[in-house]
C-alpha cells in the first residue's frame, strides 16, 4: 500500500463545539474503517487538517471533505507519498488552538487566522509534530 498524506487549510468562519464534535465523531468512525489517521487543528477562523493513509482512501476521503458545506475555500498545502505515518493510530486527533499552549500557537503562527503562504512543507510538518505531542490524549 502506498502511504500518502494530504494537508489542507480551509475556512470555517466560526464553529460551535456541537458541530466540531459531530465532525470528529464522523471522521473518527470513517477513518478507523478506512485505515486513515490524521490531525485536525481548529483555529479561530480556519481548519488545518493532516490526513494520511492509503492513496485511494485519502483521495476518497478528501473528495467527501471538499463537498462539505461546513468549511469553504479549501487550499491544499501538501499532497504526496510518505514513508511513515505522523499520526500513528490516531484516526483523527483534535487540537483547538485556543486550548493549546500560547507559546506553541504563537511559535507556529496559528493563534489567529492561518496564512497558507507562510506554511512551507518543513514548517507544516514541524508544527503538526509539535501540536500532536502537545495534544495527545
Ligand atoms: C474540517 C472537516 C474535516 C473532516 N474530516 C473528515 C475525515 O477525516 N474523515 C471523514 O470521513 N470525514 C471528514 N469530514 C466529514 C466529511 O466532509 C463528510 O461529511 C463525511 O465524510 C461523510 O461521511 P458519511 O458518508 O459517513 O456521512 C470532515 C469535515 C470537515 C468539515
Amino acid at each position: 500500500m502506498q502511504l500518502t498524506r494530504l494537508v489542507y487549510v480551509s475556512n470555517h468562519g466560526g464553529i460551535t463545539e456541537n458541530t466540531l464534535e459531530h465532525i470528529l465523531a464522523q471522521s473518527r468512525h470513517n477513518n478507523a474503517r478506512d485505515g486513515l489517521s490524521g490531525l485536525l487543528i481548529v483555529g479561530e477562523e480556519d481548519f488545518l487538517q493532516w490526513l494520511e493513509g492509503g492513496k485511494t482512501a485519502v483521495a476518497q476521503c478528501f473528495m467527501r471533505i471538499m463537498q462539505d458545506v461546513r468549511h469553504r475555500h479549501i487550499h491544499v498545502l501538501l499532497a504526496g507519498p510518505i514513508e511513515t505515518r505522523l499520526c500513528g493510530q490516531s484516526s483523527m486527533q483534535l487540537a483547538e488552538t485556543s486550548k493549546l499552549d500560547g507559546d506553541l500557537a504563537a511559535r507556529h503562527d496559528i493563534a489567529g487566522a492561518f496564512d497558507p503562504d507562510a506554511l512551507s512543507e518543513e514548517t507544516i510538518e514541524a508544527m503538526c509534530r509539535d501540536v500532536l505531542s502537545a495534544s495527545q490524549v
